[in-house]
């Protein structure tokens, strides 16, 4: 006891070293069983996690997607709700503005393709707000789209987050042989270069999501006037290109892990020279503008000193380490902040003559606004730019009646639960896989899933896990 008030005498003047020297023993013991202590924390955590997860799986694989149906008694309306909330789970995980627009581009055509009244509720994503009864932050981009249905309809469908990893095929998947949701689709055609490949994205990919934007996907008043007075005062008459670089080294170990060769930023550059040659060669006094979007100041500051400053124009945003430590800081509207200048940026692309890109979600979702924007993919090829820029072998409503015709398919697959046994099992295996050596992704989004699930319309079956099955699926279908 006095060695301990000695101790606390001296601290303050001088590191107790002699104390340390002589509890030797005692503050090594202490250490190992801190050490212990903590890594059988994080252990017994890992394990929770585990089980979790794998409780989790089963309840996820009892379906390809979870899909409850809720009826309403109070309800009038003979139309089918389908409720959109894509948002439920895959937002935690971290995927970009654009990737969930087109999740969502995806389940509004299911729900279209199946006869049913499509609305969409976002909750919880990275570009919300704070999750709450009753909000809607798809409405703080788009105009909301049958909003009273849920509440009117006798029936609603409420679609939560996307299929994993693997199952009930995309209503854009076409090509035989190829795989992924509209979210996965490419620029590039793999197909004779691997064996696992994305579906290349068409004209007909383009012509039928821009069918389905048309409908549904209409920006918000307060994002339209931002954007058009952004045109009006800086493009509106020039001729415009729309330049989008993601440089980051994420964005390139994507690429790599796609067997695709990420772009440099002199790719770009050259590109834009040539069309900017060739614009200026075939209309003569034209002025052109230079729109960029870009996750680099660094990208403006080359752009600016090899086409001039007047010529490049790009919103303020975040880029960089300024947008990461936003990020990192989850400062208040910062996601709300953040989707407002990658919309503004999609937009204002989307509004040009000429788009200059590599692969990108953002990239995608700009080519399905404007189907007359010219795509010119910068590692693409003479073949690549027909692909891209050819017109649809058929219009939006013959497009849509093959959707239709898709989704009849792929709903009279068999159901996870109506596998072979073995097949079964093999999937669960793969799925298990998966889930260990992608268990940060993985896991994240089943954790939201479950945090989230109180927001849905459909919250009570959710969390009784009373999932559709495709057979409940189609008999809604066929009423
Ligand atoms: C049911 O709701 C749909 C979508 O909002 C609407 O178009 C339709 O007119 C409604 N039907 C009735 C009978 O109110």
């Amino acid at each position: 006891m006095a060695d301990l008030r000695q101790c606390l005498r001296t601290a303050r003047n001088r590191f107790p070293s002699k104390m340390l020297f002589k509890h030797r023993r005692l503050i090594s013991l202490m250490a190992v069983f801190v050490i212990t202590a903590v890594g059988c924390f994080h252990f017994a955590d890992y394990i929770s996690v585990s089980f979790k997860a794998i409780r989790h799986t089963n309840l996820f694989l009892q379906t390809h997607k979870p899909i409850a149906i809720h009826r309403n008694p109070k309800g009038k309306n003979e139309s089918i709700a389908c409720v959109v909330e894509n948002s439920l789970g895959d937002s935690c995980s971290g995927i970009g503005f654009a990737s969930l627009v087109l999740q969502t581009i995806d389940d509004i055509t299911t729900c279209l393709a199946q006869g049913f009244v499509p609305t969409v509720i976002w909750t919880d994503c990275d570009y919300c707000g704070p999750p709450g009864n009753g909000l809607n932050y798809w409405t703080w981009y788009f105009e909301g789209r049958n909003e009273g249905i849920v509440q009117q309809a006798k029936t609603r469908v409420c679609m939560g987050p996307s299929r994993i990893p693997e199952g009930h095929p995309s209503v854009y998947l076409t090509q035989t042989g190829a795989k992924g949701e509209l979210v996965d689709f490419r620029f590039a055609d793999m197909k004779s270069k691997v064996t696992e490949y994305f579906q290349p994205i068409t004209a007909e990919t383009r012509a039928l999501v821009n069918h389905v934007i048309s409908g549904y996907l209409k920006p918000a008043a307060r994002v339209r006037n931002v954007v058009d007075s952004f045109y009006q005062s800086d493009m509106a008459d020039s001729i415009n290109i729309g330049v989008h670089v993601r440089l980051e080294a994420g964005h390139a170990e994507e690429m790599t892990l796609y067997h695709q060769t990420p772009p440099k930023l002199q790719d770009f550059v050259q590109v834009v020279q040539r069309l900017t040659d060739d614009i200026t060669a075939k209309h003569v006094g034209k002025e052109i503008r230079i729109f960029l979007a870009s996750d680099l100041d660094e990208v403006i500051e080359e752009f600016k000193s090899k086409f001039g400053g007047k010529r490049v124009l790009h919103i303020d945003a975040l880029r960089g380490e300024t947008m990461v430590i936003t990020r990192f800081l989850e400062q208040r509207n910062s996601g709300q902040l953040m989707g407002d200048q990658v919309f503004s940026d999609i937009l204002l692309m989307s509004k040009c003559d000429h788009f200059v890109h590599h692969e990108s979600n953002v990239a995608s979702v700009v080519y399905y606004f404007n189907p007359n924007l010219q795509s010119h993919y910068v590692s693409g090829d003479a073949s690549v730019f027909r692909r891209l820029n050819a017109q649809p072998r058929f219009d939006s409503e013959e497009l849509f009646r093959q959707a239709v015709a898709r989704e009849m398919r792929n709903m009279a697959l068999p159901d996870w639960q109506d596998w072979p046994l073995w097949d079964r099992f093999k999937f669960w295996v793969k799925t298990q896989k998966f889930l260990l050596f992608d268990q940060v992704n993985f896991g994240r989004q089943l954790k939201c899933f479950y945090k989230n699930i109180k927001w849905s319309t459909c919250r009570n079956e959710f969390l009784r896990s009373q999932f559709a099955s495709n057979s409940d699926i189609q008999k809604l279908m066929s009423r």
